[in-house]
């Protein structure tokens, strides 16, 4: 007996499957499109440093990496932007800006298996490239939701929690932490929510070890700063603790200018301030940002954020950047459990019925003449009875059976019958297209 299965976190698709999955991708693309972005596709295997530089830790730890046979230090991606950077940094002296590009493709993560957790997942991918301004921000923002929005989901089913890793910069050095340690302050704010209090106090005192920063002190500033929910309270907070300076006022503003573009984009009403998210991911520099879903699990849909760095660290000229990544997985989770799932209808529209063995070759020119006009048409390989010819069209699902019989050839016509409605009737060969 055969014993081969799949490899754990790997999915594989039977066609009712990659029905769901083509209408999530379908909708995917018609949003993007409908924003003005272009697809693009990576390659799925890179050179290994691409990622272990740029990446950050975390991902570091999940990589499919081998020595490939030419001796090559390889990986899976684990995600698109590095590739995306490489490929707008290779071509930024020709290209047009802003660059908005998209891609869906598979991403390969050795993760330890959890619910919405699998070593192969898709993910939708979409980036401004060469524009540093708000304006930028809102778009991607703004594309998101809408992406989220496309399936009929609102503002119950999921939010989008703002943070700013800008902001989080220009707080800690104010509060003391010197330039070369907020990477490491950082990554444990990250861990917030995520580590027990005893484990966060000794992440951070790791993080400061010989700083003039206090470990609990900042610790409890950064407890009171992760619950505030509006530009106003994070401006107060700063106020009473006398965190002030020009750079903050200035941020601040900027905060107020973002989410009064994403309220004309009428998407606001999914945002919230959220200094929580700062993102795992090394190479994020301003604006950040999680889409959870708001019923059932609460897990992360999609995130992203702006990354103005990564194109000149990769070796190209400096180009500002910003974008998302949603997964496939907990987005079709969260559609199955608020009755959202859907799938692309595959069927044939046209079942040919063949009358006899005498007329399979009328009825072959009669499925060619469907099919070149783009009808999906199907038709028996075996001879049977009108019955169960008719039963195999309902089967399939298709919306018509066109009938080639001895006497409609004779007469040079088919019959048409919808299988909705049982409604027959007799067109000419050359009309059969425009009576479908
Ligand atoms: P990320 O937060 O690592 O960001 O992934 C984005 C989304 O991909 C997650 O919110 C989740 O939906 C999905 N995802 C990630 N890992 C897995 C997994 N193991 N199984 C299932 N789904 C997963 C990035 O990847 C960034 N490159 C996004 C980006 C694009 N930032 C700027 N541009």
């Amino acid at each position: 007996m055969a014993n081969f299965k799949t490899l754990p976190g790997f999915r594989e698709f039977y066609p009712e499957d990659y029905a769901k999955k083509s209408y999530l991708f379908s909708c995917w693309r018609g949003v993007a499109r409908s924003f003005g972005f272009q697809e693009f596709e990576p390659p799925v295997l890179e050179q290994l440093d691409l990622f272990t530089e740029k990446s950050g830790e975390e991902i570091k730890s999940q990589l499919f990496e081998f020595v490939d046979k030419g001796e090559r230090a390889v990986s899976l991606r684990p995600e698109m932007t590095p590739s995306l950077a490489r490929m707008v940094g290779a071509k930024a002296a020709g290209i047009r800006r802003p660059v908005k590009w998209f891609a869906i493709g598979e991403n390969y993560r050795y993760e330890r298996q959890q619910k919405g957790r699998l070593r192969a997942f898709y993910q939708f991918n979409a980036d401004i490239l060469g524009e540093a301004s708000l304006n930028a921000d809102a778009e991607i923002i703004a594309l998101l939701i809408e992406s989220l929005r496309v399936f009929g989901l609102d503002e119950n089913q999921f939010k989008l929690r703002l943070g700013d890793r800008n902001l989080w910069v220009l707080f800690l050095q104010n509060s003391g932490v010197e330039d070369e340690r907020l990477i490491a302050v950082l990554s444990v704010i990250d861990k917030l929510e995520k580590v027990s209090p005893e484990a966060l106090l000794d992440m951070m005192k790791t993080a400061l070890e010989g700083s003039k920063a206090n470990a609990e002190k900042l610790i409890e500033n950064i407890r009171q700063l992760v619950a505030l929910r509006s530009v106003d309270a994070l401006e107060e907070f700063f106020n009473s603790i006398g965190v002030q300076s020009e750079n903050i006022a200035l941020r601040l503003k900027d905060w107020r200018d973002l989410l009064a573009l994403l309220d004309s984009m009428d998407v606001a009403k999914f945002v919230s301030v959220d200094m929580g998210i700062v993102r795992g991911l090394a190479y994020y520099t301003g604006f950040v940002f999680e889409a959870f879903q708001t019923v059932g699990t609460g897990r992360a849909l999609a995130g992203g954020g702006r990354y103005d760095n990564l194109v000149a660290k990769l070796g190209y000229q400096d180009m500002p950047a910003v974008g998302f990544g949603m997964g496939d997985v907990t987005v079709s989770d969260l559609l199955e459990l608020v009755g959202l799932e859907k799938s692309d209808d595959f069927s044939p529209q046209v079942y040919v019925i063949i009358g006899s063995e005498n007329v399979r070759k009328n009825a072959l020119s009669v499925v060619r003449i469907l099919r070149s006009a783009g009808i999906r048409t199907d038709y028996p390989f075996k001879s049977a009875g009108f019955g169960k010819q008719f039963k195999q069209a309902d089967a399939l699902g298709a919306k018509y059976a066109v009938i080639v019989g001895e006497d409609e050839v004779a007469k040079g016509v088919v019959k048409i019958k919808n299988l909705k409605t049982a409604e027959e009737r007799e067109v000419a060969i050359s009309e059969i297209v425009s009576a479908i």
